[in-house]
């Protein structure tokens, strides 16, 4: 079989992709399989089929990767891939569309408003924050490792967030603040792997903590006793399901200072870079990377 990693591409996340694929492709060169490394930037999509592609290893993420479009091209060309499929990758995208469902179905997550940004002039700033409790965290409903994303406290703060987040998205996410933890649960196939507890002195868990700063602290085992191991796993993966992810991926979930789980987001194409999470959960699993990038190329279905 002859396996294309596909990394790189388009999205705001490009420089993560084009590190999680280059680790992917040695880790699945090293377990014996032939890989072709292919950045979408640079290679149409249809040299796919005259280089004779069997299975296709996702290492995009963000747009145009990792939300439904390229799985449905794939679909289409009728090539296998790994992870989630158009509607499962799709929904996970989405923050705004993945808390509908997960208050649909009873999963807990933190109260929330949706924004347009046909409506920016219109908003009722003031209004939106005390609403939420007086501290949000201000999202882009598409995108991924903390791009675009700010906290505010006061109305300039949302103003300023606002803008920012407009520039990335037309719709934005407003979550009342989580005081609490942030933990992360790394999704194989059915199961759900250690937990891992994510240690930040920045403000929250962002673009710099996850891949720039060395103060970041990664706990695996992350010191949850046996029953809230089990219960942030259990939770982690009705998240996963609910959105209709598959193979393989990462649940974001915190607790806040109540005590109480509260689910962020589902992320299909997790990062595979030196410091991310999804490796570190497979290894006290026992899975070594090379065993990890066989085993979620192996998960993908025809
Ligand atoms: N969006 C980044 C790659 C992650 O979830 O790891
Ligand atoms: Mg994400």
């Amino acid at each position: 079989e002859k396996i294309a990693v596909l990394f790189g591409g388009n999205s705001a996340e490009r420089d993560v992709s084009l590190k999680s694929g280059q680790a992917v492709a040695k880790g699945l060169t090293q377990a014996g399989f032939t890989v072709e490394l292919i950045d979408t930037k640079t290679t149409p999509l249809s040299d796919l089929v005259s280089k004779k592609i069997d299975r296709v290893f996702i290492a995009l993420h963000g747009r145009g990767g990792e939300d439904g479009c390229l799985q449905g091209a794939l679909e289409y060309l009728n090539i296998p891939y790994t992870g989630s499929n158009v509607l499962g990758s799709s929904l996970s995208m989405d923050k705004v569309r993945s808390k509908q469902i997960f208050k649909a179905c009873d999963l807990p997550t933190a109260p929330f408003s949706v924004v347009d940004k046909v409506d920016f002039e219109q908003l009722d700033l003031a209004s939106l924050l005390s609403e939420l409790g007086g501290r949000v965290m201000v999202k882009p409903a598409n995108e991924g490792s903390s791009i675009g994303m700010a906290q505010a406290k006061t109305v300039d703060e949302l103003n300023n967030a606002l803008i920012e987040a407009f520039g990335f998205d037309n719709q934005v996410l407003l979550e009342a603040w989580i005081d609490g933890p942030e933990y992360t649960v790394a999704i194989l196939g059915d199961e759900a792997l250690p937990a891992i507890h994510m240690e930040t002195p920045r403000e929250f868990y962002d673009y710099e903590a996850k891949y720039q700063s060395t103060s970041t602290q990664y706990h695996c085992p992350c010191g949850l006793n046996a029953e809230d191991e089990n219960d942030i796993r259990a939770l982690s993966l009705k998240a996963f399901k609910a959105t209709g992810a598959k193979g393989w991926g990462r649940v974001d979930v915190m607790r806040n200072s109540a005590g109480d789980w509260q689910v962020l987001e589902v992320n299909t194409v997790p990062g595979m870079t030196e410091t991310s999470l999804v490796p570190k959960a497979a290894n006290v699993y026992g899975l070594s990377f090379n065993e990890l990038v066989t085993k979620v190329l192996l998960l993908s279905v025809k």
